[in-house]
């Protein structure tokens, strides 16, 4: 037996008697598998293991994973920035609005999907942004309908030093948190001085200080709490909240190394759903089937099974089951630009110290006693400036989107519906009201400890697409080859010209008393934003923003919950419209993107689909208890574990492609 089935093993089945043991392994899948589920969820990332867990609970329902990934090996990611194992390998189609050149697209290919590659951060964004979700014909999902599930989702704990929680504005509301939640939120028990210079610049610039980054108002600087475990630090993603602790449950299976190939619609379009996975399963058969597979792959799914725009399926030659203009169509994503500053000042402790004895020493307190620098994530400290305080630019910007047609940025080519143009519309319209306020952000700025200011386009008006280029996604050897994937970065300009105003603004940042402590030496072209007798040349800015735009990785929007005559895919119970029996739960169904890394919405979406789920089929969704630590199942640990893999400084190397 190789190490890694080993490992795998000890991870579901150590302390549980084998037949208890509800992983489904490649070598006894088609044994051990039932004849047919009450439920089964297509992609075991953040989404589909939350659902999962919540039907679960009530043990008369039987509920099947199916994920294409296996469980990761979490050795396998010590100190590397990144690892492709765990990765499906997309790449973008090349950039016209930017340098025609691909990007390359991270998604998690693991069970517990991008919550085991992630950066940890845990950010909510703003109120008004779920309300504007509740004002594009969705009830029930503004802040208001969300808050009770991003709670339920999480027990967030503030251990942090009065030191630091003073002098580093760390003060949580603990009336938006959640105390007994599965997922454990936490702030990082080390903080480089940089956060705090970082903190007093963009104050000196008239940035409010959140004291926490999740009551509501995100248009501020603030320190943001992680997806780490308050006792050891270490990482917590969906897997091991939601997944781990419920392998006891015997009406829970979970099929791992199992790629979903197709949802097969019975004729009258309300017969069980039969879902034929490739390699060692044949099919499942499912009463009700949730596509969790993410925002990329769900409608990509949907597609090879006859539910989409009919002119796409056409050329796929796939038979139309429902024409549904907006599947693949409304793809949403921050757009980021990874800025240098270098900081240089002598003594200045970094992640590039890590090295050497320093960091077997900062290794050896993280075992011992889970503190020091290798609690840090990469990004802990961030700033949301509203569009206002960004740039005396803002009105201009605002007035030229508005002026500019709608119709005249979206997409042209099959796929295009006036739906889904009169969804965007709206969608507009709550952007550009949303921009003007105070109390939204615009832009993104993630501050690190060796000078790095990433700023990422928080509220792009561009809209991409994602389609299968083939009906069985599996030909060509990869399901990366029989999709398209092109978020359209820029299509709509002004967004990259956000992008310009958010260096002009680091520019600013690092001209600041407290900045210049650091003794920043930006390389060109970054430089040319810091305070100098030359005037800037704004259009050298564009050029670099084209060439280094990358994703936040925030993927959003391809199956959106909107009234079908706006595009949208999913009514506000999250059905897909025309089927009866096929919900999508995953980031996916967000109409509109919030200034927000994603995970904590899709937290919260999860486990408040999870309770409709439970409703619709008539099922009490108050009695559920809450997990509590000690309803935990012993995870046996290797004591070789890294506190959070890909999150980790990686010992002075800055890898373009470390997580956010
Ligand atoms: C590198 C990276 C860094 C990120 N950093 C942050 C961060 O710091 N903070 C934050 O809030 N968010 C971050 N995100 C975003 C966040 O992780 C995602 O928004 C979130 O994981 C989306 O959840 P999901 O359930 O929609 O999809 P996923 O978590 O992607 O889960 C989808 C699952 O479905 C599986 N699947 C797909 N197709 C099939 C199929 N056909 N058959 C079977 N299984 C299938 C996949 O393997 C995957 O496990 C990051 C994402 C990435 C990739
Ligand atoms: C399933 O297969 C795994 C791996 O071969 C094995 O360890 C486990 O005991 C098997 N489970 C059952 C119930 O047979
Ligand atoms: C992605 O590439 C890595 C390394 O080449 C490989 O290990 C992994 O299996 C690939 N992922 C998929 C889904 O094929
Ligand atoms: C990208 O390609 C298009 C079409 O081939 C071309 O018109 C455009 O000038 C190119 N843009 C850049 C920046 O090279
Ligand atoms: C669809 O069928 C036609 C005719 O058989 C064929 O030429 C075409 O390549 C097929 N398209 C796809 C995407 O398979
Ligand atoms: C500045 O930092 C970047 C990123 O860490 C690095 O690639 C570059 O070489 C540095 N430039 C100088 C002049 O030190
Ligand atoms: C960190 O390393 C830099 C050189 O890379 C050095 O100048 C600095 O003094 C070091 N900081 C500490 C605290 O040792
Ligand atoms: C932060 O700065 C203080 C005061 O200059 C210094 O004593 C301390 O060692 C620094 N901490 C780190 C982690 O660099
Ligand atoms: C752990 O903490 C104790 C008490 O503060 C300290 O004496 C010890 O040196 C620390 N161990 C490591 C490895 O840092
Ligand atoms: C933004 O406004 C400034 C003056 O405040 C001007 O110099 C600059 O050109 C403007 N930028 C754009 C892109 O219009
Ligand atoms: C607004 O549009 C005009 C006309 O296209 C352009 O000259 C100007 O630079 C734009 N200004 C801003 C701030 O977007
Ligand atoms: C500004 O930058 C562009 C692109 O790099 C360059 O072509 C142009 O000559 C520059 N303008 C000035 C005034 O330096
Ligand atoms: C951290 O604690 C959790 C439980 O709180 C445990 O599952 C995990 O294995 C521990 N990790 C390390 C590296 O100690």
């Amino acid at each position: 037996m190789d190490l890694s089935a080993f490992l795998r093993i000890l991870l579901f089945c150590a302390y549980l008697p084998v037949t208890e043991c509800l992983f489904l392994h490649q070598e006894n899948v088609t044994d051990l598998i039932l004849p047919s589920y009450d439920y089964i969820v297509v992609g075991g990332g953040i989404a589909g293991l939350v659902v999962a867990n919540r039907l679960s609970e009530d043990p008369d329902v039987t509920v099947l994973i199916l994920e294409a990934g296996e469980p990761q090996v979490y050795a396998g990611l010590v100190g590397h920035g990144w690892n492709p194992e765990y990765d499906w390998n997309i790449t973008t189609a090349p950039q016209e609005f930017l340098d025609n050149r691909t990007r390359w697209y991270n998604l998690g290919h693991v069970v517990g999907g991008g919550s085991v590659l992630n950066g940890l951060v845990v950010t909510r964004g703003a109120k008004v942004e779920y309300d504007a979700w509740q004002a594009l014909g969705n009830p029930g999902w503004g802040w208001r309908g969300l808050l009770p599930y991003f709670k339920k989702s999480e027990t967030f704990v503030d251990d942090v030093d009065p030191d630091d929680a003073s002098a580093l504005h760390i003060q949580p509301d603990m009336s938006v948190h959640g105390t007994s939640g599965p997922l454990e939120v936490a702030y990082p028990k080390f903080f480089y001085n940089q956060s705090n210079s970082f903190l007093h610049g963009v104050s000196e610039l008239g940035i409010p200080l959140l004291n926490d980054a999740n009551a509501g108002v995100s248009a501020g600087a603030m320190i943001v709490p992680a997806t780490i475990s308050a006792q050891n630090q270490s990482r917590t993603d969906s897997r091991t909240a939601y997944l781990d602790r419920v392998l006891n449950r015997p009406n829970l299976h979970l099929a791992s190394g199992q790629t979903v190939t197709r949802i097969l619609v019975g004729t009258d379009g309300t017969a069980p759903i039969i879902v034929p996975p490739f390699g060692h399963l044949k099919r499942a058969h499912g009463v009700e089937v949730v596509a969790a597979a993410g925002a990329i792959l769900s409608p990509v799914l949907l597609q090879v099974s006859g539910i989409g725009p009919a002119p796409i399926l056409d050329e796929l030659n796939v038979t139309v089951q429902v024409d549904l203009p907006g599947v693949g169509q409304n793809l949403q994503d921050h757009p980021m630009v990874e800025a240098f500053y270098n900081y240089t000042e002598p003594g200045l402790f970094s992640t590039r110290n890590l090295t050497g004895a320093t960091l077997q020493e900062a290794e050896a307190e993280y075992f011992t006693n889970h503190t020091g620098p290798w609690t840090a994530p990469l990004i802990s400290t961030t700033a949301f400036p509203s569009l206002r305080s960004l740039t005396s630019n803002w009105s201009t910007i605002l007035r030229n989107i508005s002026s500019s047609s709608a119709a005249r940025y979206l997409p042209s080519g099959p796929g295009q519906h006036p739906a889904v143009l009169r969804g965007y519309a709206q969608q507009r319209q709550q952007l550009l009201r949303l921009l003007s306020r105070n109390d939204v952000g615009a832009l993104e700025i993630m501050a690190d400890s060796v000078g790095t200011l990433t700023i990422a386009n928080h509220h792009p008006f561009s809209r991409g697409t994602v389609r299968a280029l083939s009906s069985d996604i599996l030909s060509h050897g990869s399901v990366a080859s029989n999709l398209a994937l092109d978020p359209r970065y820029c299509s709509q300009p002004e967004d990259c010209q956000v992008l310009v105003e958010g260096l002009l603004f680091n520019g600013r940042i690092i001209g600041t008393g407290a900045m210049q402590q650091l003794a920043p030496r930006p390389p060109a072209p970054w430089d040319a934003t810091v305070a100098g007798p030359e005037p800037v040349n704004e259009t050298a800015l564009l050029e670099a923003v084209r060439g280094w735009l990358t994703t936040e990785f925030h993927p959003c929007g391809t199956t959106s919950m909107m009234p079908i005559e706006l595009g949208g895919v999913v009514d506000p119970r999250l059905m897909v419209y025309g089927m009866q029996n096929l919900r999508v739960v995953d980031a996916g169904i967000i109409p509109l993107i919030p200034a927000a890394h994603l995970q904590a919405a899709v937290y919260a979406i999860a486990e408040k689909a999870a309770d409709m789920i439970k409703e619709d089929h008539g099922a009490s969704t108050s009695g559920s208890p809450p997990d509590t630590p000690s309803a935990w199942k012993p995870s046996p640990s290797n004591p070789a574990d890294p506190p959070h893999s890909a999150g980790i400084p990686s010992g002075g190397k800055e890898s373009p492609k470390q997580a956010n």
